[in-house]
């Protein structure tokens, strides 16, 4: 075994929206490297409409033919509570959490209707939130944990007509990188990834030859990494798909900095609105200390962050 080798034995790990697409490739992965694997599956539409038990079953039952272990779950997401019980009852703990489970409701936003909005908001951000929140204490207690959000380069860019989506997905960057501050002391690693994969989502959206080179099996390396023993960074945002792995990272322009003792009016921010635009020596924040120093700065007062 190299000295990099990834397995998982031993390991429990939750994979919800385990039944089809991305969440299927990443059970049946973790299991050939020997996790015990929970898959999480409602068994609805692309859309979110109905259930349907066997979805889930159908891939326990594919992972136990190759010789893994497995168990079926069927709850939605937004019963997270149940999700990790299944897997307490079955394995006894819960090391790793793959918040994969989604839908779509796409829409332009003067046509959005609220249950459009609420129902997207709630499979991702808030179906993530509560199989975590389950997960959580477990992990502390045990000093361990891996989580993995799944986001969207229409998080992160905006997409026309998802703005639920979008909101959903960005707003699981800003869960991650706040679980990752809270999670950290814990031995607990929380990262986001977007993917781009061929599943019953994009089929519609992308031509053949595409699909063809998108295969999720190109995602589940950097969710194994994630979750793996060996991972140790937290709070971060990668992009996936078809073979190639970036890191995203937020950038801070120069920024114009005014006498906070004369203030300034809007007309002298537009006159000077090429050093709030330039990115010439531009910042790469990574935790909120860093913005609260430069605004610190600029009125003489050093700001602490809250105790930790
Ligand atoms: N495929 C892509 O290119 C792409 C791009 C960006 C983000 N994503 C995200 O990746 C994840 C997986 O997407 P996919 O393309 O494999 O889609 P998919 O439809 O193939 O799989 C999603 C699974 O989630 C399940 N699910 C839906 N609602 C659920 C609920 N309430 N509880 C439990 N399970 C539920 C579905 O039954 C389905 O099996 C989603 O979060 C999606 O938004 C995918």
């Amino acid at each position: 075994m190299s000295d990099n080798q990834i397995d998982f034995t031993d390991r429990v790990v939750v994979v919800t929206g385990g039944g089809n697409g991305l969440g299927k490739c990443y059970a049946m992965e973790f299991a050939k490297r020997g996790a015990k694997v929970v898959v999480n599956d409602l068994g609805g539409t692309g859309t979110g409409a109905g259930a349907d038990q066997i979805v889930a079953q159908k891939v326990v039952s594919e992972i136990q033919a190759m010789g893994g272990t497995a168990v079926a779950n069927s709850d939605s997401v937004l019963e997270g509570d149940k999700v990790v019980q299944t897997a307490l009852d079955a394995f006894g703990r819960v090391d790793a959490v793959v918040n994969n489970a989604g839908f779509l409701r796409d829409g332009s936003f003067h046509k959005m209707t609220e249950a459009d909005w609420d129902l997207v908001l709630k499979v991702h951000l808030y179906g993530s939130f509560a199989v975590t929140r389950a997960a959580w204490p477990y992990m502390r207690d045990q000093g361990f944990g891996r989580v993995v959000m799944t986001a969207s380069g229409a998080g992160i860019y905006g997409n026309f007509g998802q703005a639920n989506y979008a909101a959903a997905k960005l707003g699981l960057h800003g869960l991650a990188q706040t679980l990752a501050h809270e999670g950290r002391a814990k031995g607990i690693l929380v990262n986001t990834i977007a993917p781009v994969a061929a599943s019953r989502l994009t089929s519609t959206v992308m031509p053949p030859e595409v699909l063809e080179g998108l295969k999720p099996e190109y995602v589940s390396p950097l969710v194994l990494l994630l979750c793996s023993e060996n991972h140790t960074e937290t709070g971060q945002l990668f992009e996936v798909g078809g073979g190639w792995i970036a890191r995203i990272r937020w950038q801070q322009s120069n920024g114009a900095r005014f006498d906070s003792d004369e203030g300034f009016s809007a007309e002298e921010l537009s006159a000077r609105w090429d050093e709030v635009q330039n990115f010439d020596s531009a910042q790469t924040p990574s935790d909120i200390s860093s913005t609260l120093q430069a605004v610190g700065e600029n009125i003489g007062v050093k700001i602490g962050v809250a105790p930790q």
